[in-house]
């Protein structure tokens, strides 16, 4: 492969965040065939006229059904509302391309099957873009569990606050819309934190959970409103297979809090807290110290032999959550050029989406559902 040519779907948030680790990633990875911004695609031609000239994307098209069947793309990155994932993708990868898709990898269980089933016909590399797997403290975390420092997991407690909903005037969007987010916070939040919690501790078992949603209806423009069909808030209780206990709070109501996702792992040999407002710290406590010098101890995440950091820069030289971006796109475009094998896949996407339906499931029926084999 002489190059990779991509085509984004997708020019406002997260197609800003893609197209900057684009225009980055080469100069921080080894890739065997460089990357091309070949064409970005957006229904709404003034966004995507934007980003091409911001980023330098090298086209534009307002259709996806077009983007997909040309012959000068080899990749597509899906940076979409949720409804048009499922969709998108398959076509790509029946066209022949490999897809990189945002999380949450669709509305549903049934749709991610048939995003994993179109892939592995079609035999293109495919990833869930779950990008705080790639935050160093999170893959750190997970060596010193791998390890055993921290022993038995008892414990994954998860919050993921953002509070920008509280304004009962922010107005409605499609994030509020069941029929094009699938779910509110929950499928946007705790998507992450139950893909962290499987990287970390393992496969669920079994979950209950309540959700509310708080403002029922919404502002729309010329005066008209509309009513809220997702969660504001879904909070869960589950059991892993391995024995652990999970708390999951996913909430848009957090008054004050911008994006506050805090982890706590605790284990019978020690405990790993992590907070992604303090990205390059992992906080851990260790039962093997000496007594008298036990206590919760503050890494910092910047040593070149800790995970990507011999990428950046010098010790104490801080990242941040755009290089997320960058990590995954980085590992992507090696797995399209054969260099490496590349996780999290759609079977990833699918098995969280299992985690996220039953979440739903159980909030309606009020009782625990047990989660599927595969
Ligand atoms: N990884 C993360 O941390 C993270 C953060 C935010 C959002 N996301 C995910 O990224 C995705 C996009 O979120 P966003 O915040 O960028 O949304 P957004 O609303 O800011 O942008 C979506 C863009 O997609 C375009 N679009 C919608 N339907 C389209 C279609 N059929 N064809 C072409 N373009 C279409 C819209 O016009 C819009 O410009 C969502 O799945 C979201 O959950 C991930």
């Amino acid at each position: 492969m002489q190059e990779i040519r991509v085509g984004i779907v997708g020019a406002a948030f997260m197609g800003r965040a893609h197209s900057n680790a684009y225009l980055d990633v080469g100069s921080y990875f080894q890739l065997d065939a460089p990357v091309r911004m070949q064409a970005v695609c957006d229904t709404d031609a003034d966004a995507a006229d934007r980003l091409s000239r911001q980023y330098g994307w090298l086209s534009v098209e307002t259709s996806w059904e077009k983007l997909v069947k040309r012959d000068d793309i080899d990749m597509i990155d899906i940076c979409t509302s949720n409804k048009t994932h499922m969709p998108i993708a398959v076509e790509a990868a029946r066209a022949g391309k490999h897809v990189i898709c945002e999380k949450p990898l669709c509305m549903n269980a049934d749709e991610a099957k048939q995003m994993l089933n179109a892939a592995r016909e079609a035999d293109v590399r495919h990833m869930t873009a779950f990008n705080y797997r790639r935050v160093p403290a999170i893959l750190l975390a997970k060596q010193l569990i791998d390890d055993g420092k921290i022993g038995q997991i008892f414990h994954f407690n998860a919050v993921y606050y953002q509070d920008w909903l509280v304004d009962p005037n922010f107005p409605f969007t499609w994030r509020h819309d069941v029929k094009e987010g699938g779910s509110g916070a929950h499928g946007d939040m705790n998507a992450h934190t139950v893909d962290l919690a499987r990287f970390l501790v393992g496969e669920f078992h079994s979950i209950t959970a309540a959700q509310e949603t708080f403002v029922k209806e919404r502002n729309k423009p010329g005066g008209t409103k509309d009513k809220v069909t997702v969660d504001d808030a879904l909070y869960f209780m589950a059991r892993f297979k391995n024995g652990a206990l999970g708390n999951f709070m996913a909430t848009r109501f957090a008054t004050g809090r911008k994006n506050f996702l805090r982890l706590e792992i605790f284990g019978s040999n020690g405990s790993l807290v992590f907070n992604l407002e303090r990205l390059n710290e992992l906080q851990y406590f260790s039962r093997m110290d000496a007594s008298l010098s036990q206590g919760f101890r503050t890494i910092m995440v910047t040593e070149g032999n800790h995970p990507f950091l011999n990428k950046w820069w010098p010790p104490g030289h801080i990242i941040g959550w755009e290089h997320t971006f960058i990590h995954e796109i980085g590992d992507f475009l090696q797995a399209v050029a054969g260099q490496i094998e590349v996780k999290a896949d759609f079977y990833d996407g699918l098995r969280c989406q299992q985690v996220l339906d039953a979440a739903v499931t159980s909030a309606v029926e009020q009782k625990w559902i047990d989660i599927p084999n595969a």
